[in-house]
């Protein structure tokens, strides 16, 4: 990276001091995490921001749902600051607030609204949050998909699963035993959903068509060709991939869980990795003694999580340094309110 600029951004840091905290999910570029203060998976940086009452300001170098959930779990008086506003997430956005409260009218109708619990994965905007937490739900990451489940089939019998039907279905199916049938696909595209007033009442899983557009591109192809080329191989990836794709892999994990598998590998292992290439990339510069490689042949970044680079971090901070806050990201008290209940709720879960 422009080595004028990294002494600009290590300028800027060192002026703010304590002032500024920076966080940096996994997924960000190379010359954006050497500045970050922690880096770590979405569940890790929402505690980590919870836990920096002391910080005037969070500089949050990630995606905008991140930069919410921050902005929901800190002071009032702690800014959030996202370097560049569009980093935004597909996925995110494919659940839309007037969307879901349409569905929810869809399952009150039916008499079934009353069965069931909403449970979000943190990649949803703060308006999904705040609608899963008005209606008794929970937020999960990736690594804690299994217990927010187990705690949302402990108050109703039946799930609606936002916005990755993946994520959904891989912890449903794989780590709860419930069947593919138990598990309907709305789509909010559809009148009611696309689904008969049977399906939905028989549902235990009811998953929104949602996705995420890096880790969809994986697919049973991209596992069997490297299986093909490198044998021996073990195969890791995120539950973030399609069904089929976490079945035929070794192990599946969050993206800190992909980072320990690599750490704890012996010297010489193989590893196709099916997650986003800067951590793939980082991981295989960090351990040359085993061999890590991207799961698919296509390179494939997160394009909005690129979207923080080195000059948005530079420009985000310097304009801190002189007593202006841009790019601050703030959610509405009310939605504040119930969000922060679901996302309680999540850091609660036991274990
Ligand atoms: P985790 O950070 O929870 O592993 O999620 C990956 C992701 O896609 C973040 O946007
Ligand atoms: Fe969203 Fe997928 Fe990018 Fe994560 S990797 S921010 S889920 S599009």
């Amino acid at each position: 990276s422009d080595p004028d600029l990294v002494a600009r951004a290590a300028a800027a840091k060192a002026a703010l001091g304590d002032r500024v905290f920076v966080l940096g999910h996994h997924y960000q570029r190379d010359e954006v995490i050497q500045f970050a203060d922690v880096t770590g998976d979405s569940f890790k940086l929402a505690r980590e921001a919870a836990a920096r009452p002391d910080a005037e300001y969070i500089v949050f170098c990630g995606v905008h749902f991140m930069a919410e959930s921050a902005d929901i779990l800190t002071a009032d008086s702690q800014k959030v600051v996202l370097p560049d506003l569009a980093a935004g997430c597909s996925m995110a956005d494919m659940a839309v607030l007037s969307q879901v409260e349409t569905a929810w009218d869809v399952l009150t109708e039916l008499g079934v609204a009353r069965d069931v619990v909403p449970v979000t994965y943190m990649n949803s905007s703060a308006d999904i949050k705040g609608f899963v937490g008005r209606h008794g739900g929970v937020v999960c990451t990736s690594s804690n998909a299994r217990r927010a489940l187990d705690w949302a089939y402990g108050q109703g019998s039946k799930v609606l699963f936002l916005p990755d039907q993946h994520l959904g279905r891989n912890t449903a199916v794989l780590e709860l035993g419930l069947s593919l049938d138990d598990c309907v696909l709305y789509d909010p595209h559809k009148l009611n959903g696309g689904l008969t007033p049977e399906q939905l009442r028989d549902a235990k899983m009811i998953l929104w068509r949602g996705h995420c557009s890096v880790h969809g591109r994986f697919t049973l192809d991209s596992v069997n060709d490297v299986r093909e080329r490198v044998p021996g191989v073990n195969v890791l990836v995120h539950p973030e991939c399609r069904h089929e794709v976490v079945t035929a892999a070794d192990l599946v994990g969050s993206t800190e869980y992909i980072i320990r598998a690599i750490e704890a590998a012996p010297a010489g292992s193989a590893w196709a990795v099916g997650t986003e290439l800067n951590l793939v990339r980082r991981l295989a510069l960090a351990h040359p003694d085993k061999q890590i490689m991207f799961l698919d042949r296509a390179v494939c970044y997160c394009s909005t999580m690129n979207r923080i680079d080195l000059p948005h971090l530079v420009w985000a901070l310097e304009e801190l340094v002189a007593g202006r806050v841009v790019n601050q990201i703030t959610v509405d008290p009310d939605t504040a309110r119930h969000a922060r209940a679901a996302l309680d709720q999540m850091l609660a879960l036991p274990g």
